[in-house]
């Protein structure tokens, strides 16, 4: 099959093994293949353990023709590392002759159930964009991310229905050449759960956490 193009997904969780950036990009990245183009993905912590992978981050940036950036939100912002390879990938684009012309779409998954609290990071990401002189496809955002807690989306039913839904429609946007649709933002945002029912699993799940580490009588506790 002819190569529609290559496609990079940089992955800025800290978690390890698997993270929710990294089962919603892997399924972009997997629709993607399909759809004919080559694929690579880097998991940004990684790559500030050393030169050789900041230049290997550079070098992968570099082959591509789309950039996935796939990020959990960190106290309403991209991640300190997300952010530091945001400005690695900008100086480097600036330093060159002239600047290749490529496609940046956002993924950014937060804690909360409300989808709009990554609003700002998308909106950061944009001006990234525009900086770096890449051409913005568009930003996706979920809320509730612990519920997926890094499982395979194909492995997850119907809970990730509209997910699903939202990167296949993505994907189809971006073999086009298009920008994503605003179906697929609305169907990203929509709650994977009700709002009461992830509060509740995520009160026990915190209540039984505490009790693991002997803390259970101290969760009201105001140290400060
Ligand atoms: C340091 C830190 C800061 C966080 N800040 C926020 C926040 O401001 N708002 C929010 O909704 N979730 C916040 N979260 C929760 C993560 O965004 C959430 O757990 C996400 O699903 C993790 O995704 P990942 O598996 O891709 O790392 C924070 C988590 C950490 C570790």
């Amino acid at each position: 099959m002819k190569s529609n193009g290559r496609v990079l997904l940089l992955v800025g969780s800290a978690r390890r093994p698997r993270s929710t950036s990294e089962s919603l990009g892997t399924y972009l990245l997997e629709g993607l293949r399909k759809r004919g183009f080559e694929t690579e993905t880097l998991i940004i912590p990684k790559i500030f353990g050393s030169d050789e992978a900041r230049n290997a981050l550079l070098a992968a940036t570099d082959r591509s023709d789309i950039l996935l950036l796939a990020f959990p939100l960190y106290v309403d912002s991209p991640p300190a590392l997300v952010i530091k390879g945001m400005e690695l990938i900008n100086r480097h684009r600036h330093a060159g002759q002239e600047l290749k012309s490529q496609r940046l779409l956002v993924i950014v998954n937060c804690g909360f159930p409300e989808a709009q609290h990554n609003n700002t990071a998308i909106a950061i990401c944009r001006r990234f964009s525009q900086e770096a002189g890449l051409d913005w496809a568009g930003g996706l955002s979920l809320g509730g991310g612990a519920a997926i807690s890094g499982r395979p989306l194909v492995k997850m039913g119907g809970m990730v229905r509209n997910v699903i839904r939202s990167l296949d429609l993505a994907s189809d946007a971006l073999a086009e050449g298009n920008p994503i649709p605003r179906e697929a933002v609305d169907l990203m945002s929509k709650p994977l759960i009700p709002s009461w029912v992830y509060m509740l699993l995520g009160a026990l799940g915190w209540k039984r956490q505490a009790k693991r580490f002997g803390t259970r009588k101290k969760l009201s506790d105001r140290p400060y």
